[in-house]
């Protein structure tokens, strides 16, 4: 199957990363393959990461004609390290990632990543793995998902809205993105802009359920380490729970150290990254004309210092 989604400032991740024959780039959300076809075409080596199965098969299908210049892992990136051990990489050249969820995710109705499409309240990224949002919904008290919809959510309506889930899970044989929908946009009354806020209610279950935050934390933290003297580093994100623990990593890493009385300067590292976008990147109005899934993203890019 041909992919529906289109790389979201494409242009500019080439930019930053700059990707050429001899170098290894990792592309730590493979999705439709996007990027990573436009890093292949420069002649660079990709190792491309996906949590979702289906997106790696699909990408290695639309990728073979490149050999052994692309390797393909269903993995989360938080294991990225391991990836490359098992591939006897150390260091490479060029590290991106793409956060959220590809259009062929949210167009695939049945895994519930689209509150508009009816299908399974599931939202997981891999399936083999941990628990659908069915089941977290389930096991919940009325307090947890009050708490997960604010904190992955910022859901205005947090504390109606989880009242209401609670009543649904416990109460109802079924609990598929219909009756989820149903349940919200009726809690919600009349007053207010349903489609907003339930875009918010499956975005904070999609961030449970993957543990996206823990997922990109851990990753972040290994990006200094294995990008060699000079190698570049590019996240794109679409919300500022993910903006944010992006902008805190590369402040973290290009901080020179500050000492204080009670941590001497000898003991603080020296700054391991410098930051190649003061401001994050937002995509041209032509590209948000043309792909209105591109108007959120944010790009901020850092370069590996010697
Ligand atoms: C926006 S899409 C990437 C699209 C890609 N850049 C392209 O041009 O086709 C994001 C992808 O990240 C994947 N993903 C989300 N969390 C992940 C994780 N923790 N580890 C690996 N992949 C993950 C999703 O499955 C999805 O395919």
């Amino acid at each position: 199957m041909e992919t529906r989604h289109q790389p979201v400032m494409l242009k500019e991740v080439l930019h930053f990363l700059d990707p050429g024959p001899g170098q290894v780039v990792v592309d730590l959300t493979l999705g439709g393959g996007g990027y990573s076809a436009a890093f292949l075409e420069s002649g660079a080596r990709v190792i491309g990461l996906d949590l979702d199965p289906e997106a790696v098969a699909g990408a290695s299908r639309r990728l073979s004609s490149h050999g052994d210049l692309f390797t393909a892992r269903s993995s989360a990136f938080s294991d990225f390290p391991t990836v490359l051990d098992e591939l006897g990489i150390n260091l490479v050249d060029g590290i991106c990632m793409d956060l959220g969820l590809s259009s062929d995710q949210l167009d695939d109705g049945g895994r519930g990543f689209s509150f508009d499409a009816d299908g399974a309240f599931d939202l997981r990224f891999d399936t083999r793995r941990g628990r659908p949002a069915v089941q977290w919904l389930r096991q919940a008290s009325v307090e947890e998902i009050q708490q997960w919809l604010s904190r992955w959510g910022e859901v205005r309506r947090a504390g109606r809205i989880a009242r209401a889930l609670h009543d649904l899970a416990r109460r109802s044989g079924t609990v598929d993105t219909p009756a989820v929908r149903e349940t919200v946009t009726a809690a919600l009354g009349h007053e207010d802009h349903p489609n907003k806020e339930l875009a918010r209610v499956f975005q904070a279950f999609r961030i449970l359920v993957n543990d996206e935050m823990g997922e990109l934390e851990r990753a972040l933290d290994a990006v200094p380490s294995r990008l060699a003297a000079g190698g570049r580093f590019v996240a794109v994100s679409y919300h500022s729970l993910e903006d944010r623990r992006v902008k805190s990593m590369l402040r973290r890493e290009s901080r020179p150290p500050q000492g204080s009385r009670h941590v001497p300067v000898a003991v603080e590292r020296p700054p391991r990254m410098k930051i190649l976008t003061p401001r994050p990147l937002r995509p041209s109005p032509e590209e948000i004309d043309r792909n209105r899934r591109a108007r959120s993203a944010r790009l901020r890019a850092a370069e590996r210092l010697p």
